[in-house]
């Protein structure tokens, strides 16, 4: 659902196909049976069915306007006077009217649509409308195209417009940024795009994105044989509408070898607190990012669904931060900010873990067992886990039995390949602590903080118990037969 508020007119637009305007209408009218007097019970709009429609602040309706509406955009808008909210659509064709003081559009998906109308020059209202998605996780379309007279060129960074991160304009007398459906094949110097970079499939002369600096919209880079996002050299500004829609996908692109896409400093999300998540799936099997790429893409706070990706064996420009590669603790050194590798602490190690205190990242799964540890408190300092090997959990806490408290709870974020476990077993007072239902390891503040530390609980002290003599072979071997038990526990 796609909801616009303008200066006048609330229209919360509903996702409706083209064409079947009688589908959409019921569609409509079951989703709003509340109040049926202030339904439009057509939907298109000519001298006879305007008198029915509802003098309501609020109507139901989708409201076609095209070559057969016998009115003039005056007499329209006069018919809508009252209304101040659409639960619906609008839909203009094909049409005379020269000005947009009414909504003038055709729609797809959920958004809005103005095609094809000859003589419109004037649609300046466009920027008082205030279009965003109900319940819709991505932003709503609108496509401005072939309205031979329009200027769009002014109105794009306008008012509501603006925020807009799904603007196609095309074949208008003026169009916005432009479409990279065009550039990909022509040679334009283009700075903006108004909907996103969408590589479909395609392959294109990436020479044409080099002065792309601002990005309106995802970046959805799918069945290409581009080997990386170097291309996008000027890339600077990012803004997207997002709740829990991937903003950045790289999915199926065989050639695919590194990220290397420039560093930006953040993502504006026009969806408040909305969160944004990216996809990389299918990729070249030797596809990596650096460490300084994955603490870019954890700064961006930019979740994964899938991050089929190794790190490189170069780190990157990593600055000032210490890099540890874990071989044993005894082995680790006193003062890493980033510790590359399976972090195993056993019985032992209590001692070294003093060396622990700087660790802001680590960058491998978390094993704690056998362990005379009475806190975790040598890990207060660690922001971020990323664990790309989905053989085995992210954090395994076994047989603690002096362990107090388990809880990470300066931890903001845990990033995996794809599967989100912890075991947890055998850590008596934890388990006397929290219960079995409430195996939590992590303090969420936010819905953000809440979905980037979810993590599938198992174990006997969460739930279903693990074999012990499997679990300590997993830890010590990870071997992938024992793979097979877990996930035996988990489904
Ligand atoms: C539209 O139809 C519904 C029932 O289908 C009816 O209750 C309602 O009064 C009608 N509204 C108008 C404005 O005709
Ligand atoms: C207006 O549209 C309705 C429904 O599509 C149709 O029945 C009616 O004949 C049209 N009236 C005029 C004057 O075109
Ligand atoms: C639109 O303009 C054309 C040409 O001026 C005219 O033939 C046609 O009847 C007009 N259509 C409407 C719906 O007014
Ligand atoms: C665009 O509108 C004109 C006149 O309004 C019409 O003749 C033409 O067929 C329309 N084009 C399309 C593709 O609908
Ligand atoms: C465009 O239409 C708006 C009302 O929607 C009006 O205020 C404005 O003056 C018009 N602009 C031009 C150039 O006609
Ligand atoms: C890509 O575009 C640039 C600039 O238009 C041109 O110089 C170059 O030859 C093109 N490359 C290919 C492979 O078409
Ligand atoms: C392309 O545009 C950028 C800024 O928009 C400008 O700095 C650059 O000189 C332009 N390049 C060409 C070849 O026109
Ligand atoms: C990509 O396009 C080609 C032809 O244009 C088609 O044969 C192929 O199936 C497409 N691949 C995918 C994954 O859609
Ligand atoms: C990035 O891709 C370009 C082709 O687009 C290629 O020339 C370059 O070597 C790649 N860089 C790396 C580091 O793979
Ligand atoms: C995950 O770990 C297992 C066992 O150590 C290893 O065999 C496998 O290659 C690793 N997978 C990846 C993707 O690194
Ligand atoms: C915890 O779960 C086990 C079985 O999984 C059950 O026997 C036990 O009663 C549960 N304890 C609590 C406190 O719910
Ligand atoms: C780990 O397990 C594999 C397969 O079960 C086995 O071949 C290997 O010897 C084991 N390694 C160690 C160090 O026990």
């Amino acid at each position: 659902m796609c909801i616009s508020i303008c200066f006048f007119v609330y229209i919360f637009l509903i996702p409706f196909s083209l064409g079947n305007y009688d589908k959409d209408l019921k569609h409509v009218l079951d989703a709003y049976k509340k109040n049926p007097d202030c339904v439009f019970n057509y939907t298109h709009v000519n001298s006879t069915t305007i008198k029915f429609f509802p003098q309501c602040e609020m109507v139901y309706a989708i409201i076609v306007i095209n070559s057969d509406t016998d009115l003039s955009g005056a007499q329209i808008k006069n018919g809508l006077k009252n209304m101040n909210t659409l639960v619906g659509g609008i839909i203009i064709e094909n049409s005379n009217i020269t000005s947009f003081s009414i909504l003038t559009s055709e729609k797809t998906r959920d958004g809005l649509f103005i095609k094809n109308n000859s003589y419109l020059t004037n649609v300046s209202m466009l920027s008082n409308i205030r279009l965003y998605p109900g319940n819709s996780p991505g932003d709503c379309v609108i496509q401005v195209k072939d309205n031979k007279l329009l200027d769009m060129e002014k109105l794009c960074d306008n008012g509501w417009l603006a925020e807009s991160t799904d603007l196609t304009t095309t074949g208008n007398l003026k169009n916005c940024g432009c479409q990279i459906s065009e550039i990909s094949s022509s040679a334009q110097n283009c700075s903006a795009t108004y909907n996103g970079i969408q590589l479909l499939n395609v392959s294109v002369n990436t020479s044409h994105f080099s002065n792309i600096k601002l990005v309106k919209g995802i970046i959805n880079i799918q069945d290409t044989n581009l080997q990386n996002l170097s291309f996008l050299k000027s890339f600077q500004y990012w803004t997207v509408r997002s709740d829990k829609s991937i903003i950045l996908n790289l999915q199926n692109n065989p050639e695919m070898t590194r990220f290397l896409l420039p560093k930006i400093w953040n993502i504006e999300n026009n969806a408040p607190d909305g969160i944004t998540l990216a996809n990389f799936e299918n990729l070249h099997p030797d596809f990596c990012l650096s460490l300084s790429e994955m603490m870019f893409l954890l700064e961006l706070n930019l979740p994964f669904v899938n991050l089929q990706a190794k790190f490189c064996e170069d780190p990157g420009d990593i600055g000032e931060l210490i890099l540890c590669r874990f071989s044993s603790m005894y082995d680790l050194p006193n003062n890493c900010d980033i510790v590359l590798g399976d972090l195993k602490i056993e019985k032992g190690d209590e001692d070294d873990c003093t060396k622990l205190n700087n660790m802001k990242f680590l960058f491998g799964a978390l094993i704690v067992q056998n362990t005379e540890l009475t806190d975790l408190d040598n890990l207060a300092a660690c922001k971020h886990i990323v664990s790309l090997n989905d053989s085995y959990p992210v954090i395994q806490f076994i047989s603690n039995k002096k362990l107090k408290n388990l809880e990470l709870r300066y931890i903001y974020s845990i990033t995996t390949r794809g599967k989100r476990e912890a075991i947890i077993q055998d850590n008596d007072l934890f388990k006397a602590e929290l219960g079995n239902q409430s195996c939590q390891l992590f303090q969420s503040y936010t819905e953000y903080s809440e979905y980037v530390t979810r993590l599938v609980y198992t174990g006997g002290d969460c739930g279903a118990r693990v074999d012990i003599k499997q679990i300590s072979t997993i830890s010590t071997n990870l071997s992938s037969i024992l793979v097979t038990v877990l996930i035996f526990f988990i489904f």
